[in-house]
């Protein structure tokens, strides 16, 4: 069995009963040619639902379904989600399409909030004609900006310290209008939504169109290592984050969406398990044998308002869904680095 398979195992196994709501239901997931997204539609076609695809591949790429084209219950639509019509009937709608890379989201700001505000309005919309059983946004942890000490671990019930003006806003406030449309489309036309605030998420395929160039730092530094070119670090690399593995993530996206009884809840979805930059570096340093040489450049994008700390408090995904991350950062980071090999 090959270890995308073994992945895709353990997310099934990590499902239990719920996991029989898939068969048979019909789900349009925007964002699905992207990494997330890619995990997205493959447990679902494995699992007999059928998948409609929406991608306009400005992120993502379609590398990462290729696997897929030819099963008769996945299609995919190279489309904008601000423009996607549909005659088809759904039964759930997992709206990600978003540019999700700070590189990438500087570089098309507009284009970024276009899909976080016009994008999900439009998905709403879809959702309320058709009354469908569940709506899932895939929103961030970045709605809560640079976070003080004292909320680390951040809760889902912290209001965020965000700022609407600058090199970070396009996504943020993307997001967190995302967040606005969905609670108001519940509360207004009773449309059953669920928001997962994700928190940093890694795995294969993260960044497959170009993980050199603007990469996200964990896969950017893998592939870097891997290659056993030279590593830049952003600041003195003190600044933390939460990685969570991708099968830990889709089982509770897929909890999230599933379980009955919990429409219009906002639920952090991550791990635990924080660690500084630096310690990442050396830790990737370590698993993959490199002699990557560690150089001090200027960014290659606008790093101020990045956050200090990240990591998620999981008490309510822990309560509500029975849900919590269990790959070790290091097993994760070692399947993450055989997948780099592999793929070259
Ligand atoms: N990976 C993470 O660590 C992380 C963290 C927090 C939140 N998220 C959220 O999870 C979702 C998936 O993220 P990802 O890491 O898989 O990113 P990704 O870039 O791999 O996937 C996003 C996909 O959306 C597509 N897309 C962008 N704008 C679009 C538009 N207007 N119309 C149609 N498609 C469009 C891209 O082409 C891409 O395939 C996003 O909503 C992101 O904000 C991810």
């Amino acid at each position: 069995m090959s270890m995308l398979e073994n992945d895709l195992g353990e997310i099934k196994n990590s499902l239990g009963e719920h996991g029989k709501q898939i068969s048979g239901r019909n789900f349009l997931v925007t964002g699905g040619a992207g990494f997330i997204g890619s995990w997205f539609c493959d447990t679902i076609v494995s699992m007999g639902g059928t998948v409609v695809c929406v991608d306009n591949l400005s992120a993502g790429s379609e590398k990462n379904i290729a696997h897929l084209l030819k099963a008769a219950n996945f299609k995919f639509v190279k489309a904008g989600v601000e423009e996607f019509e549909t005659g088809e009937k759904f039964d759930y709608i997992v709206h990600m399409a978003s540019i999700a890379s700070p590189p990438l989201y500087q570089k098309f700001p507009v284009e970024t909030l276009d899909s976080g505000v016009l994008g999900t309005k439009r998905m709403l919309e879809i959702a309320r004609k058709q009354k469908v059983k569940g709506f899932l946004l895939t929103s961030t942890s970045e709605v809560y900006g640079n976070p003080p000490n004292e909320m680390i671990p951040t809760p889902e019930n912290y209001y965020g310290y965000v700022n609407s003006y600058g090199p970070r806003s396009m996504y943020d406030e993307s997001k967190r209008c995302a967040e606005a449309y969905c609670y108001s489309y519940w509360k207004q036309h009773n449309v059953p939504v669920r928001i997962a605030r994700i928190f940093n998420t890694y795995g294969p395929r993260l960044d497959t169109k170009n993980p050199s160039g603007y990469g996200r730092a964990l896969i950017k530094f893998a592939y870097l290592a891997v290659n056993n070119k030279s590593i830049s670090m952003y600041g003195d690399g003190s600044q933390t984050r939460s990685f969570c593995y991708i099968t830990d993530q889709i089982a509770g996206l897929l909890k999230l969406l599933l379980l009955p009884n919990i429409d219009g809840e906002v639920v952090n979805i991550g791990s635990e398990e924080e660690i500084s930059i630096g310690d990442l570096i050396k830790t990737i340093l370590k698993l993959t044998g490199s002699s990557s040489k560690l150089i001090n450049t200027k960014p290659a994008y606008d790093i101020r308002d990045d956050p200090l700390r990240r990591k998620p408090d999981l008490s309510k995904a822990k309560k509500m869904l029975g849900w919590g991350a269990k790959t070790s950062l290091e097993h994760g980071l070692s399947k993450t680095i055989s997948w780099i090999k592999e793929s070259g």
